[in-house]
């Protein structure tokens, strides 16, 4: 899969999205995550991207044709024909969870990544280019780049090839609507207290019985409105 992240800082996403599996995901070929610095498809001689907005109120909007030529020049010569989606962070839009990142994983091969900064975008630079708004939850953050990397973090482990066994996601929080059981590791005992009996009993069917248990009373516990949507 590929993905273009637009933004102001491209720095900061590279930053979290050199690291571990999505890292070395992009090393091994799996996934191609490209940044673009918008400022620099900027005409103004200083390189300006923000101006006042229309109509008075606080703070600096991003205009439209700094936007419009990166976004140009990232997609000149490819077809229609692309499964392609585009989709600016914001706060505005649809509340990211794991069905969609399934979602946005399976039935694209290409996402373009809007991050939007200050008090956001013109409006006429996403009526055009935009197909989907997604937030990362209901609070205000600064810029889009977090959100962007969220969401390319969550759509690009479901990539095939990117964990190790689709084992790793079938089975986790959300997947099946509701929160993994409690894991266990090594040591057996740690500050007197010992891994559960059924996880060392060797026994499948009854560790299955036990995790599924866990997950409903975890998820009854703490995300009751789960089991609901069940
Ligand atoms: C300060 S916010 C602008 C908020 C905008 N004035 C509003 O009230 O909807 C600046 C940028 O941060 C990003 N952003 C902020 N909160 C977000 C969220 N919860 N999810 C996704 N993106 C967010 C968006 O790209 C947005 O353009």
């Amino acid at each position: 899969m590929r993905i273009d992240i637009m933004t102001l800082f491209p720095d900061l996403c590279e930053t979290v999205l050199s690291e571990s599996i999505i890292g070395r995901a992009r090393k091994a070929g799996i996934l191609d995550i490209r940044t673009h610095q918008i400022r620099d498809y900027s005409e103004d001689k200083h390189h300006r991207v923000d101006d006042t907005p229309y109509g008075g109120g606080m703070g600096m909007l991003m205009g439209p044709e700094p936007i419009w030529n990166c976004y140009r020049a990232i997609t000149e010569g490819v077809g229609e024909t692309e499964r392609r989606r585009v989709i600016y962070l914001s706060p505005q839009g649809r509340v990211l969870s794991q069905s969609i990142a399934a979602e946005l994983a399976g039935n694209y091969d290409r996402l373009i990544l809007l991050c939007g900064h200050y008090e956001g975008v013109d409006q006429r630079i996403l009526d055009e280019i935009v197909d989907e708004e997604i937030s990362i939850g209901d609070y205000v953050l600064t810029g889009g780049e977090i959100p962007a990397c969220i969401l390319t973090d969550c759509v690009g482990r479901l990539v095939p090839g990117v964990l190790a066994d689709a084992e790793c996601y079938e089975k986790e929080s959300f997947s099946d609507g509701l929160l993994e059981y409690p894991q266990y590791t090594r040591p057996y005992e740690f500050h007197g207290v010992k891994v559960p009996d059924v996880l060392v009993s060797g026994h499948h069917a009854n560790i299955d019985a036990w995790r599924l248990e866990k997950a409903r009373e975890k998820t009854a516990k703490v995300r009751p409105d789960l089991l609901e949507k069940k």
